[in-house]
């Protein structure tokens, strides 16, 4: 017999209830490595019925749809704006998990179609393109949420609490990035090192996780100035040992983007940040995140190949009845059979869209992420700090 008086104290047994009688027609935009994680959670929702996809090649989203096992799709588009146009397919929302330089198009189109819209990370390549997004979304009243799924992980929502506990005091500085000795992402193909299709590199491929990390702790105030330094060394290095191993030893002729990347960037409210980010690099890792304020700092160890997981337990170091003492919150690692980080993803996207409730992760809060990433390529290129300003959308 249930012991009644006992369950009634039983924590972190979440259950989720789903409106079934309720579906939404999703689309897919870009059928290409992601765009994996995001069918597989779509399949995994009792409210979603996956109705279209297209890619830019030909035949490309057919494969992909049947190697995933999902029939009935209509995906005889050429591109994501014919497909969001099609209005037989009565779509309601779509993914988009096209490499870096055609999110914002793709987003344009789907917003202006009166489509929801998941936008993989990075938000887009530079800050114009973001705030133009953010037009299309105000005036189509659609959901638009930044594919951002490090966020819905435990520990940084930890993270969250301590700070918004108060238990830091002002916080008056922060580090923050990531690195990795040799992590190029190449073993995919080539859209995450050339210009035409990411634009920014390491910048936007990790180094918009470790933003989000802190800036979202934080309450993500603005961003002011930044001084900032990109380069790309390893990446067009010809002995770079990754374009071997992955059998393409020409990749170092496509690199067009940094692989490298630091800054000082000064944010509202007098906190400043002290940011570095490395697909490459000479060493283990490129220094914990710690983040400093008058009554305590906290310290989130990094990891040795940074993706946005924290690699520890976090500490907060502060003064207890005039002793210097430090507190250790174990890392929460996630319990077997407990949705995934991308599954929640997909699932508070859809929730927003059904309910009409506002986007996980709003365009309001990574604007200010992309205009650090934009502002750091932006400064490294003129040599010298500059202002970053943002236009009224
Ligand atoms: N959230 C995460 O954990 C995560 C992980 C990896 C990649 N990403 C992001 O996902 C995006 C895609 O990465 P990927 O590794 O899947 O790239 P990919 O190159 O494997 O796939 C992108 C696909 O988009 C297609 N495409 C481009 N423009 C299109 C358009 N207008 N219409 C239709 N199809 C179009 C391309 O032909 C390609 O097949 C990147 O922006 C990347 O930053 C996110």
């Amino acid at each position: 017999m249930a012991n009644t008086s006992l369950d009634a104290f039983k924590e972190n047994q979440e259950v989720v209830t789903v409106d079934a009688s309720k579906k939404i027609r999703v689309g897919i935009i870009g059928t290409g490595w992601i765009a994996a994680s995001h069918i597989e959670a779509y399949k995994r929702q009792p409210d979603v019925e996956i109705v279209a996809g297209a890619d830019l090649i030909p035949g490309k989203a057919a494969k992909f749809f049947a190697d995933h096992g999902v029939e009935g799709v209509k995906c005889d588009y050429k591109d994501g704006e014919e497909m969001v146009n099609d209005k037989s397919l009565k779509l309601d929302a779509v993914s988009i998990c096209t490499y870096n330089r055609q999110h914002a198009p793709c987003a344009i189109q789907a917003l202006n179609a009166g489509v929801h819209v998941l936008l993989e990370k990075p938000f887009t390549v530079t800050t114009e393109e973001a705030v133009e997004v953010m037009k299309a979304e105000k005036k189509s009243g659609k959901v638009l949420s930044i594919g951002f799924q490090p966020r819905l992980d435990d520990n940084m929502k930890m993270v969250k609490e301590v700070v918004e506990s108060g238990v830091l005091g002002k916080i008056y500085y922060i580090q923050t990035g990531g690195g990795r000795r040799r992590g190029i992402p190449t073993p995919f193909g080539t859209t995450f090192i050339e210009d035409e299709t990411a634009g920014l590199g390491a910048l936007a491929d990790i180094g918009c996780y470790s933003l989000d990390m802190v800036l979202n702790a934080i309450g993500y105030p603005k961003p002011l100035t930044v001084s900032g330094y990109k380069s790309d060394f390893f990446g067009t290095d010809p002995d770079y040992i990754g374009y071997k191993k992955c059998g393409h030893p020409e990749y170092y002729k496509k690199f067009g983007v940094d692989d490298f990347a630091a800054a000082f960037v000064r944010l509202e409210g007098g906190i400043i940040l002290d940011f570095r980010i490395a697909w490459a690099m000479n060493l283990d890792t490129s220094g914990d995140t710690i983040i400093y304020g008058t009554k305590g700092s906290l310290r989130i160890p990094s990891t040795e190949c940074w993706n946005g997981t924290i690699g520890g337990d976090l500490v907060i170091y502060h003064e207890v009845a005039g002793k210097q003492v430090e507190t250790k919150i174990p890392q929460i690692f996630p319990k077997p059979g407990t949705p995934s980080c991308f599954e929640k993803k997909i699932r508070t996207f859809v929730d927003a869209c059904k309910n009409g409730t506002a986007a996980p992760v709003p365009s309001s809060q990574i604007l200010y992420n992309q205009a650090i990433l934009d502002g750091i390529a932006k400064s490294s290129d003129l040599g010298k700090e500059i202002e970053i300003t943002i236009p009224e959308i």
